[in-house]
């Protein structure tokens, strides 16, 4: 039987943070108001040069570095982001070409706040079936760039980060034991970006009426989440076999202390045993479960063979929840680590390689098909006239220098 264990950990926050104080200067609100209400200090936010790709690849390498695995070993690369960099392409295949995981599968994966379990339980499946070996998970949101900076009410909440995991398999019983993912779509307009999709495409009416921005209702919210946290949790508990007082660690999705503090009172579950780092970073959406993670095991709070419970919840409405057995860290040698650090940098001219044999194939064999047209006029050309689609772009300041 295999097994899908976690053998590394990695984050990455950006370095600018953003106080309650400075958030009183913007909106009316006040440190005091937040701290009571949330349990939020400070969050962190992207410079603009950063991105969720960008914010991936740093905690990817991190992640990848403690595992000792290098970036040509995975086998899958899942990013569960509600703000990916582009519609499509996903912000996986950057992630995937930055690190040079030449025989990885990569995809987004889109389940808001709870996104980091869901893609945790599809990549132990594949690990658990033989499909993979080795899979990178992560969680990453830059969510400043679609936060209403006037609304009082979501702003003071959220902030921007990156967490990845590497997962292997292994016949020795632990990991990823349980898993449980659920959904409630009837509550989808209780937290929405209601604009950017098919739906209601941008124009400028929605942007003046903040339609691409984030929406929700606060308070149905949180009564959504109080009432699946501690039963999720309950449900992976049962089916890992364990009892509460069995577990080492809770580790629930930071979105409010009011919220995880009532559902380690439901379940038995003293606040020792609680991880909380909600007071410096709010809630980072995807991120904010392999975050905690990262820190719970650099700061030493999970050793080999703890019991640990995750759970997220989030918009959709989604909630999912896990039962991890915590596994012994990788011995890393020295050597693996300067192969893994020159591979990143080989990473990146593999990529221009590939860019420009592309070009050249398109040279000098032709695509032999009439030329590719966009309904996206360009600068003074007249509307619905047909455009030669521009060449494939360079990469953004922020991709090349994650590379
Ligand atoms: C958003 C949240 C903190 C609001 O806390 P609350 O105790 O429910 O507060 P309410 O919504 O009842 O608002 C109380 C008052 O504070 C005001 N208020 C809202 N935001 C405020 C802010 N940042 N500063 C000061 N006052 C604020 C409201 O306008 C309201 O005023 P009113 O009574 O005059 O109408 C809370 O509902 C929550 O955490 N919900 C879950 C959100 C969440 O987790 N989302 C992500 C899920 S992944």
């Amino acid at each position: 039987m295999r097994y899908a264990h976690i053998i590394g950990w990695g984050k990455y926050l950006p370095q600018r943070v953003m106080t309650n104080d400075d958030l009183a200067r913007m909106v009316d609100t006040s440190d005091g108001w937040i701290r009571e209400r949330t349990g939020i200090r400070t969050r962190h936010i992207a410079a603009d040069h950063e991105t969720t790709a960008s914010m991936s690849i740093a905690a990817a390498r991190a992640a990848l570095d403690r595992a000792g695995v290098s970036p040509s070993e995975l086998d899958l690369i899942i990013v569960a982001t509600a703000t990916p960099d582009h519609i499509f392409p996903a912000t996986a295949c950057l992630v995937q070409d930055a690190l040079g995981a030449a025989h990885a599968g990569a995809f987004d994966l889109s389940a808001a706040c709870s996104g980091f379990v869901y893609a945790l339980s599809m990549a132990a499946d594949r690990i658990r079936a033989g499909n993979a070996n080795t899979a990178l998970v992560i969680g990453a949101e830059t969510l400043s760039r679609i936060i209403n900076w006037n609304d009082r009410s979501t702003c003071v909440l959220f902030g921007d980060g990156a967490g990845a995991v590497v997962l292997q398999g292994s016949d020795q019983p632990g990991g990823v034991l349980s898993t449980l993912l659920r959904a409630d779509g009837s509550g989808s307009d209780l937290l929405i970006v209601p604009a950017g999709g098919c739906k209601l495409p941008l124009t400028l009416e929605v942007l003046t009426r903040q339609l691409h921005t984030l929406h929700m209702n606060g308070r149905e919210v949180y009564r959504f989440a109080s009432r699946v946290l501690d039963r999720a949790a309950r449900e992976v508990m049962h089916k890992a076999g364990w009892t509460s007082d069995q577990v080492d660690l809770f580790v629930p999705h930071q979105a409010n202390l009011r919220i995880i503090e009532s559902a380690a009172r439901a379940l038995n579950i003293p606040m020792e045993k609680v991880f909380c780092n909600i007071e410096h970073y709010g809630n980072t959406s995807a991120a904010s479960i392999p975050i905690a993670l990262a820190e719970a095991a650099e700061s030493g709070r999970l050793r080999v063979r703890d019991r640990v419970i995750i759970v997220g919840f989030g918009a959709g409405l989604t909630w999912a929840a896990a039962a991890i057995e915590w596994s012994e860290p990788q011995a890393v040698s020295r050597s693996r680590w300067v192969l893994r650090r020159m591979s990143y940098g080989l990473a990146g001219v593999r990529s221009r390689a590939r860019r420009l044999l592309r070009r050249l194939e398109d040279r000098l064999f032709g695509s032999g098909d009439p030329p590719p047209t966009t309904l996206i006029p360009k600068n003074g050309a007249a509307q619905g006239e047909r455009h030669s689609t521009p060449s494939v772009s360079e990469p953004s300041q922020a991709e090349a220098q994650a590379r």
